[in-house]
């Protein structure tokens, strides 16, 4: 089966031409603290404890064919995950969707990367008030950029070359909760300077004992005979991984999130990753071994992709831009 070039699509098709906009919002659109702006001209201040202590949480929901995808599910997540650190949205739930169709509309954008940020904000400066959460001025940040692959059409097509990471370990969940989408980063981002020296192009982490947690910003999974598996625990619980979910029980396709052990990976007869940013990514390869006897991505993993991307934009869980909203 052949993968759909959905990155090729979206830049050649007329349903995914970017709409007109003021040309300084060309490149995207951005919302600091109280006001739009475009992307470039975004800042935010040194004080801002999401910048100096990755103190934030942040979601991510992607628009394609000029529809949000599982909007609502992002948002509810997001909440939970302001809740888990303590810091307080500025705004309502109605409002954060107003901003993130503006975003959208602002820049014209059909196929769209939607970043949202509640930073820990500017700390206190009484004596000994770092104690208290609501003593900081927590901060809301947007943007909406054009859409971006984690890998391209070629990438996803042939598979990618992933490595177990050997020298880090994913953050324990009882220091930073990988539920709760954050800004640390420091752990994914050191697995993929190793996946470079050994000659990958990805990296999976696990926790301590061996066991799978998931790959840097995506979740990991894997077909283990005949049903796809994924951690159940110490990962982000992706909307995208919920997607495969779904797609795998209308394709009859049993799964499991269950503790997988790195040992598993290699023998297994296809992984992929899946995140918001690219989809369903197929892997050719786990520290050199080849996967399965396909020599390049799994059928199952194909599958899901063309049919993730042919029910979205049949408007699969899609919420329509308000393009309106870009002239007011
Ligand atoms: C650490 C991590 N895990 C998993 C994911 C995938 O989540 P989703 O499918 O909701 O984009 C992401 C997305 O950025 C991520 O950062």
């Amino acid at each position: 089966m052949e993968l759909i070039r959905a990155h090729e699509i979206m830049l050649n098709a007329p349903e995914h031409k970017q709409l007109p906009c003021a040309p300084e919002y060309a490149f995207g659109a951005a919302y600091v603290a109280d006001h739009f702006c475009p992307v470039f001209e975004a800042s935010i201040p040194f004080y801002d404890a999401g910048f100096f202590h990755a103190d934030a949480v942040y979601d991510v929901v992607s628009v394609s064919r000029g529809m949000f995808f599982r909007l609502e599910e992002h948002q509810t997540r997001f909440a939970k995950a302001c809740d888990t650190i303590r810091v307080k949205n500025p705004f309502t739930r109605e409002r954060e969707a107003d901003i993130l169709h503006e975003l959208v509309a602002r820049a014209g954008l059909r196929d769209a990367y939607v970043w949202w940020t509640v930073t820990r904000g500017m700390p206190p400066m009484g004596r000994n008030e770092m104690v208290h959460p609501e003593k900081f001025e927590n901060r809301f940040y947007g943007m909406a950029i054009p859409f971006v692959f984690m890998f391209d059409d070629d990438q996803r097509a042939s598979g990618v070359d992933l490595i177990v990471c050997r020298e880090h370990i994913r953050i324990p969940s009882r220091a930073v909760d990988p539920r709760a989408k954050n800004f640390h980063w420091l752990d994914m981002q050191m697995a993929l300077f190793e996946a470079g020296d050994r000659g990958g192009e990805w990296a999976v982490l696990t926790n301590v004992d061996g066991y799978l947690a998931e790959a840097t910003g995506a979740n990991i999974f894997a077909m283990i005979d005949g049903v796809v598996v994924t951690p159940d625990t110490g990962c982000l619980e992706g909307i995208t991984r919920q997607s495969v979910f779904d797609l795998c029980k209308e394709l009859g396709i049993p799964t499991d999130a269950r503790p997988i052990h790195a040992d598993e990976l290699k023998n297994a007869d296809e992984v992929f990753m899946t995140t918001t940013a690219g989809s369903i990514m197929p892997a050719r390869s786990v520290d050199g071994t080849p996967l399965g006897d396909h020599g390049g991505a799994g059928e199952t993993a194909i599958a899901l992709h063309n049919r993730y991307w042919e029910k979205r934009w049949a408007g699969w869980h899609g919420t329509p831009v308000r393009y309106e909203l870009a002239g007011e």
